[in-house]
């Protein structure tokens, strides 16, 4: 048997099932825009990526809003490893400009723990946002995350390593169009 080619993209044997294909991943993007669109009518939101994850999400979102929003990006990691769930996270890229009195919209690519979401909204709050909300594409059955008000959610998944649409395992497989889980997890 032939050795399998290390440039095969995915991997043989990387890609398990389809959670969520293109077309249900987009139609759902357009209804959170259409929603934003609706919610913050008369306002100028502050969309707020999380590095690195969610900027595949939120380049589609940002197009589905109909109506004045600007973008800015954070880059966060948590202290050290295996301290998660201490909720300590380093801020690795900072805002261009503090959010005083402006209508916060925090985007996630997926919220497990909550932890930094929760850290960040703390974050934002510091700076006197005037409004803050959060937006995650996928939200992770996790039993242990305390409570935490998510106005927008794109699709709630069981405990499964997913990848793809900016979700990555080592770094590779953000580019795929689909979610999916990871075989070899
Ligand atoms: C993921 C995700 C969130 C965080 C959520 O980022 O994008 O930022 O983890 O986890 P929590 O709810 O348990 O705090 P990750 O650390 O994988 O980095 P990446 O976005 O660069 O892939």
């Amino acid at each position: 048997m032939d050795a399998p080619n290390p440039h095969t993209f995915p991997r043989e044997g990387d890609i398990g099932k389809i959670l969520l294909n293109e077309e249900t991943i987009q139609n759902r993007v357009a209804e959170l825009g259409a929603q934003i669109s609706a919610d913050y009518q008369g306002r100028k939101p502050l969309l707020i990526s999380i590095l690195k994850g969610s900027v595949v999400f939120v380049a589609d979102l940002l197009r589905a809003i109909d109506a004045p929003v600007e973008i800015d990006f954070m880059a966060v990691s948590s202290y050290g490893s295996g301290t998660k769930s201490s909720g300590a996270v380093k801020i690795v890229k900072d805002l261009d400009r503090a959010v005083s009195g402006r209508d916060v919209v925090l985007v996630e690519d997926i919220i497990d723990s909550g932890l930094t979401a929760r850290y960040l909204l703390n974050y934002f709050r510091s700076q006197n946002a005037a409004s803050l909300q959060i937006c995650t594409l996928l939200l992770r059955d996790d039993p242990d995350r305390e409570p935490i008000d998510i106005k927008y959610v794109g699709f709630e998944l069981p405990p499964a390593f997913v990848i793809g649409y900016g979700l990555d395992v080592d770094q590779e497989y953000r580019n795929l169009p689909y979610i999916a889980e990871y075989a070899r997890a």
